[in-house]
């Protein structure tokens, strides 16, 4: 079957939330202690101990919102261990992530300093597992209150005057499981009550974020939704692409086999029926969708690179990754009425990361690119769409080989971005654009690849990284478009 795509310009289909290009950092390996903090007295170059070659890079990718502490280190972690004269601060042992010392030297001062230099909202993921509600309440305050309280005070005293500007708040992190494995009965009940006390002072108005299901959980779903949705603003789902049904062997991130590939294209895909079947059950307890899907965990989890602690979670990136990144985006924007935010698992160091450090060195990852070609989405328009695609197959399986989506951005600039899951063949497609006076300005870009491993190193940092694309030609109001195999495509028309 030929591949066709029918877009209509002129046929708006609502905004996507430019929070679906958001991101998660945990107290988790090497993201936050050597990926940002490298500390004041570090020969890395810094500001106030954050490092500036990464901010610097992440800057470039429009960072909206930054999730933090956790993750599971979410509902162990007490802030007020992380606050105050750092030689201070309370030493503990990260438990749940390869049991090193956690030295608190980068709590919410600092987090929140990130977030200014990122220019980022920032999403605090409070304790309900190991927390109280007076921590969760004072925790607020602390951060958000101008005037006179105890919490303001100390928060003045650790020299910090004006209160910051939270939006985000988190009410525990996977309460089903490392957040305190709670049936979705108790966890709604305890959402109910620590979120009476997540407060609202003066004019920050927090949008409150229940910790959702577990992948297919609908149960959790419905449960939550049934009992607290007057109650929240968003609900969280949890997802991760694992190209395997067994944990202890996800497969290597450097040397997939092609059924592997496979696999994982096939595990991204899910993602829509997920986020399907949890609207459709958000929708009958909220028709109007006024509850937010919020997808603040999601990407690829293979094994760990040989040699590194297995706790650290630390994965290479691949061209494989990359195209992972760009369907699940191609899917957020189709669920554009009821997904409100996203947040790959993780910035850097861990998971499916954007960037990859050694010391003094940094790399940009595949799937740093594809949040950089996509960036042009962000708050865009999303236009109407229609996908006719062939098939990529394998041991009598098949996939459709071409995932796509399109927008308008604030300049009337049309956008598509197009993923070719097929890592052997080429092939071509033809878009019939209609709502479109001219196609005479058109400019493309492609990541793609020729090995199915492809990925940057500290040696090599430019091996996968995009380029200038111009293989198609205009026939009228159509488009043929050349897609090389694995790869991803970024057309501005305009
Ligand atoms: O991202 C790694 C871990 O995955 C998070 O800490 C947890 O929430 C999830 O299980």
């Amino acid at each position: 079957m030929k591949n066709k795509m029918v877009i209509q310009a002129d046929v708006p289909k609502g905004k996507i939330n430019k929070n679906i290009y958001g991101h998660f950092a945990e107290h988790l390996g090497r993201c936050i202690y050597e990926g940002f903090w490298v500390g004041q007295d570090s020969h890395i170059e810094h500001t106030n101990g954050i490092r500036n070659d990464v901010v610097k890079a992440l800057k470039e990718i429009q960072i909206p919102v930054l999730r933090w502490p956790g993750g599971c280190f979410a509902d162990e972690y007490h802030w007020k261990d992380g606050i105050g004269p750092k030689e201070s601060r309370k030493r503990m042992v990260n438990t749940h992530w390869g049991g090193v010392v956690e030295n608190n030297h980068f709590g919410t001062h600092e987090f929140l300093m990130l977030c200014e230099m990122l220019d980022t909202e920032p999403y605090i993921c409070g304790n309900v597992g190991s927390g109280t509600v007076q921590e969760m309440s004072e925790w607020v305050e602390y951060m958000t209150f101008n005037g006179e309280s105890p919490m303001a005070n100390w928060r003045k005293e650790n020299g910090r005057n004006e209160p910051w500007s939270l939006t985000y708040f988190g009410v525990g992190n996977e309460n089903w499981g490392c957040g305190g494995h709670m049936r979705a009965e108790y966890y709604a009940d305890l959402y109910r009550q620590f979120q009476t006390y997540v407060r609202n002072y003066g004019d920050n108005k927090i949008y409150k974020i229940a910790g959702g299901a577990n992948v297919d959980d609908y149960h959790w779903t419905e449960v939550l939704m049934r009992e607290a949705s007057h109650l929240m603003d968003g609900l969280s789902l949890h997802y991760y692409t694992v190209p395997s049904d067994d944990w202890a062997n996800k497969g290597s991130a450097l040397d997939p086999s092609e059924n592997e590939w496979f696999l994982t294209m096939k595990k991204a895909l899910r993602m829509n029926e997920l986020i399907s079947k949890h609207s459709t059950i958000m929708d009958k307890y909220d028709p109007d969708k006024r509850v937010g899907m919020i997808i603040d965990e999601w990407g690829t989890w293979f094994d760990v690179e040989p040699g590194t602690n297995p706790g650290f979670l630390y994965q290479q990136n691949t061209i494989r990754d990359a195209l992972v990144a760009g369907l699940h985006f191609n899917i957020f924007h189709e669920h554009n009425d009821r997904v409100q935010m996203a947040n790959i698992a993780q910035t850097v160091n861990v998971l499916q990361a954007m960037i990859l450090t050694e010391g003094e060195k940094m790399i940009l990852t595949p799937t740093y690119h594809v949040f950089e070609m996509y960036k042009v989405h962000q708050d865009a328009t999303k236009l109407d769409i229609d996908i006719t695609s062939g098939t990529y197959q394998i041991n009598n399986e098949e996939l459709p080989a071409v995932s796509a989506t399109a927008s308008k951005d604030k300049q009337e600039k049309v956008h598509i971005s197009i993923c070719h899951l097929n890592p052997n063949d080429q092939t071509a497609v033809a878009i019939d654009l209609r709502g479109i006076e001219s196609l005479s300005t058109i400019q493309g870009r492609v990541l793609t690849a020729n090995e199915r491993n492809a990925h940057n190193t500290f040696e090599n940092p430019d091996h996968v990284k995009p380029i200038s694309f111009e293989d198609f030609t205009v026939e009228g109001e159509t488009l043929h478009v050349n897609l090389p195999s694995m790869s991803i495509i970024s057309l501005t028309i305009g």
